[in-house]
């Protein structure tokens, strides 16, 4: 299928809320933060949804290490191309190179707009179950048309869901800052139904387990398939 390996990171609280109603928390520490640096300076693309450039705009570069080059392309699944022309992400194109998926729903003048900034705009028809970009078809075009071998997913919410319900994670990273924040408001994890029983629900299992400054860095691996229900 040409698909690049999926690596998944993110920032829990302990109730398993990534987001608030306004945007981003706080909840790396400076630790885990330089880990997150080092991780995305492993990989070819980062990937995040275009909430999530709405409400943080992230820079989404690799910073505190030693950057590798080419640096990894920042990806953006935006079906609609709602993203501003002023985020951080469609700044430097030289230096930190842009793709944005999005779908003919989005507006030609825009596009074009994205595309003389020198950012690449990626036109795919194919959707998902909730009408979303077909994740498969964007993992294929990172992998064959741009030789992106692993990308690291950085959220948010929505992002993260799609790929584990279809079964598209080999890695998935959570740094468990030791708080709790209340969930009213609050972004999920994981934003799908709730399941009536634990073993009907996504499972994974610990590779490592790690304490680090203020909370613990849990990586897991999926082992079933929605399938072997
Ligand atoms: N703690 C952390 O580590 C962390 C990391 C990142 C983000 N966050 C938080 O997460 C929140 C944003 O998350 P979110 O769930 O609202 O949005 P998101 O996952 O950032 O973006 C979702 C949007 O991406 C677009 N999209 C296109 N193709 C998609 C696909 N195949 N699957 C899913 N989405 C697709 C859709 O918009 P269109 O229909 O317009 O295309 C969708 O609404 C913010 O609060 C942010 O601070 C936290």
């Amino acid at each position: 299928m040409g698909k690049p390996e999926v690596i998944i990171n993110v920032a829990s609280s302990l109730d398993g809320i990534i987001g608030s109603e306004e945007g981003a928390l706080s909840l790396s520490t400076e630790e885990d933060w330089i880990r997150v640096h080092e991780l995305r300076n492993s990989v070819d693309a980062i990937l995040i949804g275009i909430n999530t450039v709405i409400s943080d705009d992230p820079l989404l570069n690799v910073r505190y290490t030693e950057t590798k080059s080419p640096h990894p392309f920042r990806v953006v699944l935006d079906s609609k191309c709602r993203i501003h022309l002023d985020s951080k992400i469609i700044q430097d194109q030289h230096r930190f190179p842009t793709i944005i998926f999005v779908s003919h729903k989005s507006s030609e003048e825009k596009r074009s707009k994205l595309q003389r900034l020198g950012v690449k705009v990626e036109l795919i028809e194919e959707r998902d179950e909730r009408n979303f970009l077909d994740m498969r078809t964007v993992l294929k075009v990172l992998n064959t048309k741009y030789f992106v071998n692993r990308v690291l997913v950085e959220g948010g919410s929505t992002i993260i869901t799609q790929l584990l319900k279809n079964q598209l994670v080999d890695v998935l990273h959570i740094f468990y800052r030791f708080v709790f924040v209340g969930n009213k408001g609050g972004k999920n994890l994981y934003d799908d139904l709730l399941v009536q029983d634990v073993p009907n629900a996504l499972m994974f299992e610990a590779v490592e387990i790690t304490k680090l400054d203020e909370g613990i860095l849990v990586t897991l691996t999926p082992i079933k398939n929605i399938d072997d229900k």
